[in-house]
């Protein structure tokens, strides 16, 4: 099992951090030979005539002995798709294509298997071709604010299996950019604002897909934050600012998890597309971050041939326009060495080999629905925050006499996030009376009823619904009624971001009418990111809820209910208003064209940009506590139905740990999330602090627990240009500890 912590970046440690670097390195180590181990045994029953199949040779071994055997042809098959096939009508699906977003035919002669790559960012996309179920889970940046490694390990080992069953052996999810804009259209599938969080987020999701014999990706590499433009947008960055922040979060994820691959984005940065960016691919990825699996390029996202192969693309996707004839040309020229292919092309067997889908390749099988439901419940759960609690109302007595239910289809189902995220919803989009698979940008309902499962806990009560479409039906029927729970959602898809934080369709207008009638209003969040809520401080109760996924409804009445207690901390800041952001405008959004309060298709924009991220590494949490504005809700915050307190702060400075004592002083059992920040010294000129470690810990009513956090070196570290390499300032780092960014009533001193 992979956890927050376990992973090395390769970077030198000060004296003070390297006991708990040398416990890390030791038990990475156990665990990668443990697994090692596994694999050793299946392959020695495996009798084959290929010298390649030999298992107990590394996966770089065996791969060059593929690579021995190859012809030019074949290297170069390997090293682009087959062009656009399920996804565009009248294009070409080759045998063996699967229906996923990617198809790479394999060498028969050789044993080498076709690569059918799946979408499958917070489920499998479009199933298989002839059309199979696969679960929704909650959207990743739900699933991040959970903190809980164990749980995105499971979420990316749902993924993983039902991928296996389908017959494909490659997902093209692990999104990662970090959630410099929050109206981002793609944030739902991302894991927040923090590299260490995001990092450990995905990278144990990756970990826990790949334990599936099922290659994993990561993507979109780099700084795709926002798709206003992201074809021909140039992000402008220092390299000391991206090291720090988005960079960090890859860096963190690929060191935890060794994903098969990495997939480089659509955007230019620094003046290079990220297809070809020598900076991005050769000398972070594949030097500094020692990445050994191979970089496929997003769907056309590749733009050359010789500058692309120079600069570290090794495969283009989803055609062969420019790593097809035009590459074996320029090899053939002299532009691209041979040698180039040949990396290439070991680049993407060594991941087959290490990942498994030569020795263990997926097995058609009919996977396991329900217990994709109860993981999905499980994993929403998890990550759904209580924001606001005002009055103690929730979580909602059983003998409640009558309930309220308003807005976003809270009778039949739950919302999804669309693009190509967009999961297949059984039976249809239950909210489009003539069901179907949903169309691209369309908002897509899930078959899991809010309405039913608050039935469910309430037996005796009256709950009526309203659609929340007309106001005066919505306040007829919240009159009167012990509580209102308005459902407000703001659908999100790739290809366009949100015009602003604001919730679309008049939804603010709705709450507050439905409070004015009702004081009793709970608000349930089904959001793609943070959104600003004017009428906040006026409601009983806020939850955010997220994309729930296909468990969304049950998980959703557990926590109204008190059945579980919440736990979830908010992995992103909501900002009050969109005022307050570094940047007050998604930047190249033009709002001439756009619906006001709706998100706007955007991603079409064909002349190019500047996205200047001035701000450096001071987006998030980073940038409200440096202007000292003050958050809606702040980064790592969310409320328990139970209450915490921290004491006794112990730093240990030489093996760079934590330690305190964590007591729930309510008498009901809840998790809290323990986090902890660090200052760097005065040398460092930074005026924020950095999330450095966490811990979740349960805790029954009156209980205490000791926790010690291990600190990690690198995000108390600087990346220093000059010397090209991270470095720990010297003197004292200030050491907070508490349940919020903005709460830490626990301050200590770590001293080098
Ligand atoms: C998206 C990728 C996706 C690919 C294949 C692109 O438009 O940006 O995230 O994997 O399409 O569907």
């Amino acid at each position: 099992m992979y956890r927050q912590g376990q992973w090395q970046s390769g970077e030198r440690a000060s004296k003070w951090c390297r006991g708990a670097r040398r416990v890390v390195t030791a038990v990475v180590v156990v665990m990668l030979w443990a697994s090692a181990g596994a694999v050793r045994v299946k392959a020695q029953q495996k009798k084959t005539v290929m010298p390649w199949m030999d298992q107990s040779l590394s996966p770089d071994q065996r791969a060059d002995l593929v690579l021995a055997q190859m012809t030019e042809a074949e290297k170069l098959q390997l090293v682009h798709g087959t062009g656009w096939g399920v996804l565009r009508p009248d294009t070409p699906v080759p045998a063996g294509d699967n229906g996923g977003a990617g198809f790479v035919p394999g060498i028969p002669r050789l044993g080498i298997p076709d690569v059918n790559l799946a979408d499958s960012a917070v489920g499998v996309r479009m199933a298989a071709l002839h059309g199979r179920y696969s679960t929704l889970l909650p959207s990743t940046l739900g699933a991040a604010s959970s903190w809980d490694a164990d749980a995105a390990y499971l979420y990316g080992a749902v993924i993983g299996r039902e991928l296996r069953a389908q017959g494909y052996n490659m997902s093209i999810g692990g999104g990662v950019d970090l959630m410099r804009e929050p109206r981002n259209g793609r944030n739902f599938e991302y894991a927040g604002e923090d590299p260490l969080l995001a990092g450990t987020m995905t990278g144990n999701l990756i970990g826990g897909l790949q334990a599936q014999r099922v290659m994993g990706d990561i993507k979109h590499y780099a700084l795709n934050d926002q798709e206003t433009g992201r074809n021909v947008l140039n992000v402008v960055l220092d390299k000391k600012s991206m090291r720090e922040s988005d960079l960090l979060a890859f860096q963190i994820a690929i060191a935890i998890a060794h994903p098969a691959a990495v997939m480089c984005s659509y955007n230019k940065i620094n003046g290079d597309f990220a297809c070809e960016n020598d900076y991005a691919l050769n000398r972070v990825l594949k030097k500094d971050f020692g990445f050994r699996g191979w970089v496929l390029s997003d769907w056309e996202g590749t733009h050359s041939t010789v500058k692309a192969a120079l600069s570290g693309l090794d495969q283009e996707q989803p055609g062969s326009k420019y790593f097809g004839e035009a590459l074996r040309e320029a090899i053939a020229a002299g532009q691209v060495p041979a040698a180039r292919l040949n990396d290439m092309a070991h680049r993407i067997l060594r991941s087959m080999f290490a990942v498994g889908v030569i020795d263990d390749p997926p097995v058609a099988a009919v996977m396991d629905p329900f217990q994709g439901r109860i993981d999905a419940q499980h994993i929403e759960e998890e990550s759904i925050v209580l924001l606001r609690n005002a009055g103690g109302l929730l979580p909602l007595r059983p003998g409640i006499k009558s309930i309220a239910l308003i807005g976003s289809h809270a009778d039949v189902g739950v919302l999804s996030g669309g693009g190509s995220a967009q999961v297949d919803p059984p039976g249809g989009n239950v909210a489009d009376p003539k069901r179907g698979n949903g169309e691209w940008g369309k908002p897509v309902y899930f078959p899991s009823s809010p309405l039913q499962e608050i039935r469910k806990k309430a037996p005796e009560a009256s709950v009526t619904y309203a659609d929340g479409g007309k106001v005066e039906e919505a306040v007829a029927t919240a009159k009167g009624a012990d509580v209102a729970i308005v459902f407000v959602n703001q659908y999100m898809s790739e290809g366009r971001d949100a015009a602003t934080l604001s919730l679309p369709d008049h939804q603010d207008v709705l709450v507050s009418a439905v409070v004015a009638a009702n004081p009793n209003t709970i608000v349930v969040l089904e959001t793609g990111g943070p959104v600003s809520m004017p009428w906040h401080n006026t409601v009983e109760g806020i939850l955010a809820a997220w994309y729930p996924g296909i468990g969304g409804a049950q998980a959703i009445a557990n926590i109204l209910f008190g059945d579980i207690n919440p736990s979830g901390k908010l992995a992103a800041t909501f900002p009050a208003r969109d005022a307050d952001l570094p940047h007050p405008g998604v930047t190249g959004f033009d709002p001439a064209k756009a619906t006001p309060g709706t998100p706007d298709g955007a991603s079409d924009i064909t002349t190019p940009f500047d996205v200047d991220y001035t701000e450096g590494v001071r987006f998030g949490y980073k940038w409200f506590d440096s202007e000292h504005k003050e958050p809606l809700y702040p980064f790592g915050f969310g409320l328990s139905y139970t209450t915490f307190a921290y004491s006794n702060l112990q730093v240990d400075s030489g093996r760079c740990a934590v330690s305190f004592i964590v007591t729930n002083t309510g008498d009901r059992a809840g998790t809290e999330i323990a986090e902890v920040y660090v200052e760097l010294p005065e040398s460092a000129g930074e005026n924020f602090k950095r999330l450095a470690g966490w811990q979740r810990v349960e805790l029954g009513g009156g209980q205490s627990r000791n926790l010690t956090v291990m600190l990690d070196p690198l995000t108390m570290s600087i990346f220093d240009t000059a010397k090209d390499s991270f470095i720990l300032p010297k003197g004292s780092y200030r050491v907070l500890a508490g349940p919020s960014s903005r709460e830490t009533p626990l301050v200590g001193t770590l001293d080098e």
